[in-house]
């Protein structure tokens, strides 16, 4: 049976949605499946991820993830992530805003206040500034928390066993121990924008979760997050898919 998606009440608003959390939390799936979602209902959606998004962001990405440059300063490190945002923001994020897409990305501000503030012990109101001044009044109308719960470091082990460890995968457990606390932290403190979705069940019990957490900017997304079946294909796995 094929969803009612005729509900246009929210059609016009450009709406910001930021994913964050620690290492390997599992976010590309579910912006991936929820701009799908979001697609069908007739928006205009943008999937875009930080460090990244423009040219620029995708050359400033590789210089500040790349293992080689161990002898980056934390100063520096964090002005490469603002100055990507910078460019993002003013060259994607606000001219899509304004002619009223959804715009999901991975990872925002709170990444920077996470790793470089508390993660690299940063001072915090100087990173709040200069995440103010990449941003330019751009915010995140809400923002998904995924964690993956009980152990810390489960997320940390996942990512790094995708592929090479890029230069902040190899921070130390202890960073990262620093870093998932921070978001937890983030969260505590603005729960109306911030809601966190556990990620270590399946696939479609998490995207439930995000679509429930979203339902107030969405409201088709309630029914929809409340029918199981909508979320099963997540637990297929591809190559039953395709056979
Ligand atoms: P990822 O998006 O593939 O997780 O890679 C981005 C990495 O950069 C990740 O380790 C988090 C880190 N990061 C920061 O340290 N500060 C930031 O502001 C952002 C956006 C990401």
């Amino acid at each position: 049976m094929t969803q009612d998606f005729s509900d246009t009440t929210d059609a016009l608003r450009g709406i910001f949605i930021t994913f964050e959390g620690g290492e390997g939390a599992g976010k590309t799936t579910h912006i991936r499946f929820l701009s799908e979602a979001l697609r069908a209902h007739g928006r205009e959606v943008l999937c875009l991820r930080e460090p990244g998004g423009t040219e620029v962001g995708e050359q400033l990405r590789a210089v500040v993830l790349d293992p080689a440059n161990d002898g980056l300063s934390d100063e520096a490190e964090l002005l490469i992530y603002e100055a990507a945002r910078a460019q993002l923001v003013a060259q994607v994020i606000a001219p899509a805003l304004e002619r009223g897409a959804v715009v999901l990305c991975d990872r925002f501000t709170d990444s920077t206040v996470a790793y470089q503030a508390c993660g690299r012990g940063l001072p915090r109101m100087f990173v709040d500034r200069v995440n103010e001044f990449a941003c330019q009044g751009v915010h995140p109308d809400r923002t998904i928390l995924m964690t993956t719960g009980g152990a810390a470091n489960v997320g940390l082990v996942r990512a790094t066993h995708r592929g090479g460890a890029d230069r902040l995968e190899q921070a130390g457990e202890q960073f990262h121990a620093r870093v998932n606390e921070a978001f937890v932290e983030i969260a505590r403190c603005d729960p109306e924008r911030v809601r966190v979705v556990v990620s270590d069940g399946s696939k479609s019990a998490t995207a439930a979760a995000v679509f429930a957490e979203l339902a107030d900017l969405f409201p088709w997304m309630a029914q929809i997050a409340a029918d199981p079946a909508f979320f099963e294909r997540l637990d297929v796995k591809r190559s039953q898919v395709e056979a």
